[in-house]
């Protein structure tokens, strides 16, 4: 949820955490700090609010080479200057950065506080300063590792010590943590957007490793001082992925950069040949593929509900059952784990700790489990035994975009190869591929109305409450189109199955409560055309998201058209709708699009 940035080498360290903090910023945001080492200790710099804020507070002269800073999403104690990261040691030599959470820091607090230790934060990341600091140990790396084994939770962390100002020790238990390899210096991060300026060349620390990075050279072990000896890898992200550009906000850059993102995302992976996908990295043979009697859809939030579409798509396409739910759900139930089921975690991030844990059980009970995952090395795409990577590349907006399209696009092809293995026919095959293919341009058509449904979306943002409806795949429309909605505008938004409304919800229809309904050409159209005049026989008033060439009598005025595709894919277009509606609400209301209020990008805590 907050985000960490290290940096040791040969250039003033200050400007580079500023920037890496402010790339990271998406990942938390109620208070940042840095602390940067020179001839005279650690200078310690901590505010509470942005990054810029920081950056104002920095004393002229910071020269030190080395430092690391932190961007935060308050877990313990609420966002003071004193709860802010870095975390210092009572003489200053030790400072500390963490995401995560120590389980045991009540233990440790009152521990340290009866052997004389004072405290000056609410945190649970200051017992890390503290321990550090009271090891016995010479070497630093040794110092944090004495710290951490009395430790019990998830970290990512990074240490530094005024009197070995020529390195940085990181480490990572739950939470990622990356180091970024340049020549004669060194980054570190929780993420690679905050490094992407300056190296494309990475390395991904596993649970339970540690590193000690210095300018030119990092060397990675475990607890029990084992040398992993992990090499780089070549990342695809680019300095421009993480540019904002002439966009207002990432999340209209996100929006925008669809058609590119979707069709970057097909290329190589439809058949045409066999009329099926191509999904190597699920590392699953034909044979296996159709051994599956059913299949399990785990993810949170926007991911779960498009894992609802997806789960519709593999039965149509597929026959065989599928269900999603919600991960951090699943976890605490104690799951039954059938080994003729495919479990499928979805994940933006690859970094959501319920998914995460979900994806932990079901391996735990030798289930077999596979990732829709957008970021490439995060914890869930390394923890799956296979998957689909989405590759709609950063996603900054806290609001979730492109990455939920890609999603969508993603089940689509699972549908389709597990299909192809069973009954669904080549011609069938062939309709979906070219449905696929049509999907950037469509995207494209949709995007050209922008205009319009920002008109539409400016009328709905002065209601206080609104639903979102819609029925079979068009209730997850409905659900993402209310996520959207509340996340950015902060407007009551309510989803509902079109069918259930005459069942209670009818009773708050009123003018000033509008309605979102999803009414697509499909074999629901006339219902859910009924259910819409119901609403406004009660004074509601409707927008609606459908097709060109429905006929939707007195709701016309209100209407936005995304164009038709096929019946299976068109879930995904009439999700574009609402990206839009929620974002030009935001628009209108002159709210903080790309970081919302109370909300974190990654939810890597429970
Ligand atoms: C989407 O707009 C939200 N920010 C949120 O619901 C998100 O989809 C959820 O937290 C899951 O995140 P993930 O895809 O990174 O796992």
């Amino acid at each position: 949820m907050c985000g960490i940035v290290g940096y040791v080498g040969r250039q003033p360290a200050a400007p580079i955490l500023i920037e890496g903090l402010t790339r990271l910023e998406y990942r938390g945001y109620d208070s940042a700090g840095l602390a940067v080492l020179g001839s005279s200790g650690a200078t310690v710099v901590r505010r509470v609010g942005r990054v810029r804020e920081l950056e104002a507070a920095l004393p002229k002269r910071l020269a030190g080479t080395v430092g690391i800073g932190h961007t935060r999403w308050a877990t313990h104690g609420p966002a003071t200057e004193a709860n802010a990261h870095p975390h210092s040691s009572e003489d200053g030599r030790i400072s500390v950065v963490h995401n995560g959470i120590i389980d045991n820091a009540g233990a440790l607090r009152a521990r340290l506080g009866a052997e004389g230790v004072t405290f000056s934060s609410d945190t649970d990341t200051e017992v890390l300063a503290h321990l550090v600091a009271r090891s016995g140990a010479g070497a630093l790396e040794d110092r944090v590792v004495d710290a951490l084994e009395q430790v019990v939770g998830t970290y990512a962390v990074a240490v530094l010590d005024a009197d070995q100002p020529d390195r940085v020790v990181v480490a990572r238990n739950g939470s990622p943590l990356i180091i970024g390899v340049g020549d004669r210096e060194m980054f570190v991060a929780s993420d690679v957007s905050a490094l992407v300026r300056h190296t494309s060349s990475v390395v991904h620390l596993d649970d339970g490793e540690l590193a000690v990075v210095t300018a030119k050279d990092y060397r990675t072990f475990t607890r029990d001082s084992h040398d992993t000896g992990r090499v780089p890898t070549e990342i695809e992200v680019s300095a421009d992925d993480v540019e904002i550009g002439a966009h207002g906000h990432f999340m209209a850059k996100e929006i925008a950069e669809q058609p590119e993102t979707v069709a970057r995302m097909l290329r190589g992976r439809l058949d045409t040949r066999f009329d099926t996908a191509r999904l190597d990295g699920l590392n699953l043979s034909p044979r296996e593929l159709r051994a599956f009697r059913r299949v399990k859809i785990l993810g949170c939030g926007s991911a779960y509900y498009v894992g609802e579409l997806g789960a519709l798509m593999i039965e149509e396409l597929a026959r065989i059952p599928a269900h999603a739910e919600a991960a951090s759900e699943f976890r605490y139930r104690n799951p039954i784990i059938e080994p003729d089921t495919l479990y499928v975690a979805v994940s933006q991030s690859g970094e959501t700790a319920d998914t995460a844990f979900a994806v932990r059980e079901i391996k735990r009970k030798g289930g077999q489990v596979v990732g829709l995952v957008n970021v490439v090395g995060s914890t869930i795409a390394r923890e799956c035994e296979g998957g689909i990577y989405l590759h709609a590349g950063p996603e900054i907006a806290v609001a979730s975009t492109k990455a939920l399209t890609h999603m969508g696009v993603g089940f689509a092809l699972l549908a389709l190869l597990l299909g192809r293995v069973r009954d669904l026919s080549v011609a069938d095959g062939q309709r979906i591929i070219a449905g696929l293919e049509r999907l950037p341009a469509d995207i494209e058509a949709v995007l050209a109305d922008e205009e319009r449904i920002a008109g539409l979306a400016t009328e709905l943002s002065s209601a206080d409450s609104l639903f979102f409806i819609g029925r079979v795949r068009g209730y997850p429309v409905a659900r993402e189109g209310a996520q959207k909605f509340k996340e950015i505008s902060y407007r009551h938004a309510e989803a509902y199955q079109t069918s259930e409304l005459k069942h209670g919800p009818l009773a708050l229809i009123e003018e000033s409560r509008p309605t979102v309904a999803v009414i697509p050409d499909d074999e629901l159209t006339d219902r859910n055309l009924a259910a819409a005049e119901q609403v406004l026989a009660r004074g509601g008033r409707v927008v609606a998201i459908s097709h060109p060439g429905v006929d939707l009598g007195p709701l016309d005025d209100r209407r936005v058209d995304v164009p038709r595709n096929e019946v299976e894919l068109d879930p995904i277009l009439l999700m574009i709708p609402m990206q839009l509606l929620a974002y030009h609400a935001a628009v209108a209301l002159g709210l903080d699009i790309d970081k919302p209020r109370n909300l974190a990008k990654s939810v890597t805590v429970e």
